[in-house]
């Protein structure tokens, strides 16, 4: 089994809910499967660049072999053979403005390629990943239901974008309502970690 494991918390691994709930899924994964590798990418320290028109113009077939392109071209094609080798993907990841933190999005913005993660056909897209993915997620408010679930676009895209790439088996763990006080906050870890210790591992 091999994992990647994704964190893009702006928090450190002290306080951050994302880290530390994601940390100790990959932990159970690992214990449950004790030929697992993991590689680790954290892309609050290891920040991605947004893209831009060299990216953009690196993957195009007629720019294939200009020395300009070269290196752009090579990390891109690495964040995605490093996705494309993952049976379980497990990411981390706060709600930012009820979203993903940019830095996630800009590592979907290399890792989502046309002829490479998905492609097109006469009946619509087609995803050419597989595999599993765990979302640990959590925000300081609650949007899993009540009123404020429209302005969910955590769980909702981060599952939609996945599920686009080809990764249709996912299961997401929320820490939600976190900033409602100190007691809500260790109910839903406690919650969080409960439902983690109960996930089956088959991959
Ligand atoms: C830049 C920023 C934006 C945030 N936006 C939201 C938000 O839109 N909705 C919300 O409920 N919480 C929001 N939060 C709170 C975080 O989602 C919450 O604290 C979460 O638990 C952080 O996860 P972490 O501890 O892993 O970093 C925001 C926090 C930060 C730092």
């Amino acid at each position: 089994m091999n994992i990647l494991h994704i964190d893009a918390s702006a928090s450190d691994g002290e306080t951050s809910h994302t880290r530390r709930l994601s940390k100790e899924l990959v932990e159970r994964l690992k214990v449950a499967k004790a030929d697992a590798t993991v590689v680790y990418r954290d892309l609050v320290a290891n920040q991605l660049p947004h893209v831009d028109m060299t990216i953009r113009h690196a993957w195009l077939p007629e720019n294939g072999g200009d020395p300009a392109f070269a290196s752009t071209l090579d990390r891109s094609k690495a964040l995605v053979e490093e996705l494309k080798a993952a049976d379980v993907l497990v990411i981390g990841s706060p709600m930012y403005n009820f979203s993903v933190p940019s830095t996630l999005k800009a590592w979907i913005d290399h890792v989502a390629i046309a002829g490479q993660t998905f492609g097109y056909t006469a009946e619509g897209p087609r995803g050419l990943l597989s595999g599993k993915a765990y979302l640990l997620l959590s925000s300081g408010g609650v949007y899993s239901q009540g009123p404020f679930a429209p302005n969910d676009h955590l769980a909702t895209y981060l599952e939609a974008i996945l599920r686009f790439l080809g990764i249709s088996d996912i299961e997401t763990i929320r820490a939600e309502g976190i900033a409602y006080g100190p007691e809500q906050d260790q109910a839903a870890m406690a919650q969080a970690s409960e439902q983690i210790g109960a996930v089956s591992v088959t991959a």
